[in-house]
């Protein structure tokens, strides 16, 4: 049977600078929805692309002393690379310069033209170069135009228009009609609002020669070069071959478009129009996310503040990068990019929870199982809770990214992380391990894995890199053709026995936080009662004689005699885990340490204290403000060594 198909397009970018981050944030949001939809079963297929033409190009040309052309054939390709960067792809690529497109451009017009619905005229209005478009009065902000807050040009010159403003009825009664047509809702209310006015005017869609040459040439008459956003919305279409294409036909119904909201009026009203008038189908649907902002301030050139995707790219990884931009912009409003954000982002998420997550299973099913997967058991009722949990979860995180409400879906994907690290806590597989339970054990581990299995499966839209590592380190592939995430949320206890597993796992290791950004973290005081006094020094030989290693915590209980005492399993990547005591228990509550990692003085003689053997000690940190455990900065295999 064949597929149904999903085809998404990106705006096609002027390539008149290099790239920046709004433009890698839509082109990621188009490559997660069709990595999404080919996992729900679709036939998906994305676009992007450069926009080539305009006045705005040629005038960036002039400056830099080169040719249009010239200017196009250098930038085009940092777009291309950059896709490949932020792993956007594997994609199609269009370019407004290609022959193809112009010459299906030209046959378009003269769709349009024989339709008679452009007709020559002449006009006078105000040009925003930046934008490409002629401002009405009403739409300019104090004589200026409101995306670029410049002055626009008033022109007025004899040139073609296409009869948009007989259409603003019916695209009315379209958008009425069907609801979700242009999304989130206040965009729709946006075009409602200009079509209500009754302003709606014709298009003026040619340039003279006389002005302007880097164009398309109308086919109904040599002195006039297309306008730039008639021959761009048409790079959408083109590469599918319309008219008669095979991939016209099998894409072109019910296709999706993603845009800024700096371009909804010409992806509004323009676009739908066109269509319109040429016979062709309309696009389902149109995203409009808001804008990136840095510091709450537009990104822009001239402040020196426009974040360039490589360099986050070169520093945290791209699949960090996807995940931020995804999971802290709400589709439709505006949001605030900074570093810091990111790396706040990247620790409690990434390293606190699913990084922890992996990092704890897959050490506990190599200490137990022998890193193998151990066989399905019948689930008991925390089991079968978590199984319920997880299938809400993953219906929502389906639902609400069909929707375009990512930062919704990861937040729904999360709930499941984190209750996964508690199940992990309350089914305390240490105890079990001691307490000779296997088949209980064999049961917490195999239900673990199934669901992480599922976890990466429904991140590989957003983390692609990432999900088919964790998916790795379980043993498993992802083959998206032949993967049915609706499935998935519905079927539990597949995950087959006997797989060979990672036996550790370190993806996420947490980033020391910009200090000077807290400058508090820093003002730590030495422990109340011990002021300055320092100790004598000592010789490094003996500093070398203190064996410390990294330790990571398997269980903590209370001392069942004394109150200040709590009594620790920690693996230390020997045979057997040490049994240590230590004196922290009014700062602790025991189920909040196990998993976590910590600092061992290893070859102090064995004590008995209260009772219970301790074969070591942990490093702490005091001051008025409480009492901490030294931990290493990342996660680090148990039993590492300490300089
Ligand atoms: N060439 C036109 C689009 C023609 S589509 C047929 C154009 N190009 S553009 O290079 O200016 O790209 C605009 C798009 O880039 C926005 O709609 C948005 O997708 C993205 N972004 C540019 N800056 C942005 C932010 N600061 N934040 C988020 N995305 C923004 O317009």
């Amino acid at each position: 049977m064949s597929k149904s198909t999903f085809y998404v397009t990106t705006p096609i970018f002027y390539p008149n600078a290099k790239p920046h981050l709004g433009h890698s944030f839509t082109s990621i949001v188009a490559d997660s929805i069709t990595r999404f939809q080919r996992l729900m079963g679709m036939d998906s297929m994305m676009l992007t692309g450069t926009d080539e033409h305009g006045d705005k190009l040629a005038q960036t040309a002039a400056k830099e002393g080169v040719t249009p052309q010239e200017l196009v054939d250098a930038n085009s390709p940092k777009f291309r690379q950059l896709m490949d960067k932020l792993s956007v792809g594997p994609h199609r690529f269009v370019r407004s310069t290609d022959p193809h497109h112009t010459a299906k451009v030209r046959d378009f017009l003269q769709l349009v033209y024989d339709k008679g619905d452009i007709y020559f005229g002449e006009y006078g209005g105000h040009y925003c170069t930046g934008c490409e478009r002629f401002y009405t009065e009403k739409e300019l902000e104090n004589g200026l135009c409101p995306q670029h807050l410049k002055a626009p040009e008033y022109i007025s010159e004899k040139n073609y228009f296409f009869r948009m403003s007989k259409y603003a009825d019916w695209l009315r009664q379209h958008i009425l009609d069907n609801p979700d047509f242009i999304q989130p809702e206040q965009y729709r209310k946006e075009v409602l609002a200009i079509l209500d006015s009754g302003e709606l005017e014709d298009l003026c869609i040619s340039r003279p020669k006389t002005r302007l040459t880097w164009g398309i040439d109308l086919p109904f008459d040599k002195d006039y070069v297309c306008y730039v956003w008639f021959d761009a919305l048409l790079c959408y279409l083109t590469p599918l071959n319309w008219p008669d294409g095979e991939e016209y036909k099998k894409y072109w119904p019910g296709h999706q478009h993603i845009i800024g909201k700096d371009i909804l009026k010409p992806h509004g009203i323009f676009w739908p129009t066109m269509l319109k008038s040429a016979g062709l189908e309309l696009y389902r649907r149109v995203n409009v996310h808001g804008y990136w902002l840095v510091r709450d301030t537009k990104m822009s050139k001239s402040l020196g503040n426009v974040v360039d995707p490589l360099d986050m790219i070169d520093t945290y990884g791209v699949d960090v990068f996807r995940y931020f931009l995804m999971r802290d912009m709400t589709f439709g409003q505006d949001a605030s990019f900074s570093e810091e954000g990111l790396v706040g982002r990247f620790n409690s998420d990434l390293a606190n929870d699913l990084g922890n997550l992996f990092s704890r299973v897959l050490s506990m099913a190599a200490r137990y199982f022998d890193g193998q997967s151990p066989a399905v058991g019948a689930p008991g009722e925390a089991e079968k809770q978590i199984q319920a949990l997880a299938a809400n979860s993953f219906r929502n995180f389906q639902s609400l990214f069909d929707k375009f409400r990512f930062s919704n879906g990861l937040e729904a994907l999360w709930e499941l992380v984190r209750a996964l690290n508690k199940y992990v806590d309350a089914s305390a597989p240490w105890a079990l391990h001691r307490e000779g339970k296997t088949r209980e054990l064999g049961t917490v581990i195999h239900t673990l894995l199934d669901i992480m299995r599922k976890v990466a499966l429904h991140l590989w839209p957003v983390m692609p890199g990432t999900a088919e590592k964790l998916l790795a380190q379980l043993g498993q592939t992802i083959d998206p053709d032949n993967t049915n995430l609706a499935d998935e949320a519905d079927t539990f206890g597949l995950f087959p026995a006997g797989v060979r597993l990672a036996s550790s796992s370190n993806l996420f290791p947490r980033i020391e936080e910009n200090k000077e950004a807290q400058p508090a973290r820093n003002a730590k005081k030495e422990k109340a009662g011990t002021p300055d006094k320092k100790a004598d020094p000592i010789e490094f030989a003996d500093f070398e004689k203190i064996d410390l290693r990294v330790g990571t915590i398997l269980s903590a209980e209370k001392h069942p005699d004394a109150d200040k005492i709590l009594c620790f399993k920690v693996d230390l990547g020997e045979e057997t885990p040490r049994s240590i005591v230590s004196g922290i228990a009014q700062y602790f509550a025991p189920a909040d340490l196990q998993g976590k990692q910590v600092i061992v003085v290893a070859n102090l003689p064995c004590r008995r204290i209260r009772n219970v053997e301790s074969q070591g000690m942990l490093l702490t940190a005091e001051d008025e403000t409480g009492l901490t455990l030294v931990a290493p900065d990342g996660h680090k295999a148990p039993g590492t060594r300490i300089y």
